[in-house]
C-alpha cells in the first residue's frame, strides 16, 4: 500500500504571520525537535517575544508586508 503524503498549507497572511495548518513537525538548529498537530502561526516581523511564534507584536509595530 503506498503511503499517503498530506498537503500542508503554508499561507503569509497580510501584515502579519506565517500560518501553517499542521500537523507539522519543527525541527531547531540542534536538533530539537516538536510535533504540533494543530494550525500554527510563525513570525515573520521579528518582534514576537515567543519566536518562532507568533505573539501578535506586528499589531502593535504596525508591521506591514
Ligand atoms: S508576525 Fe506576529 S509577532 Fe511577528
Amino acid at each position: 500500500m503506498a503511503s499517503e503524503i498530506k498537503t500542508i498549507k503554508v499561507t503569509f497572511t497580510k501584515d502579519g504571520p506565517i500560518m501553517i495548518d499542521g500537523p507539522v513537525i519543527m525541527e531547531g538548529q540542534y536538533g530539537n525537535r516538536t510535533t504540533e498537530t494543530k494550525t500554527i502561526f510563525l513570525c515573520r516581523c521579528g518582534g514576537s517575544s515567543n519566536k518562532p511564534f507568533c505573539d501578535g507584536t506586528h499589531k502593535k509595530i504596525d508591521f506591514k508586508g
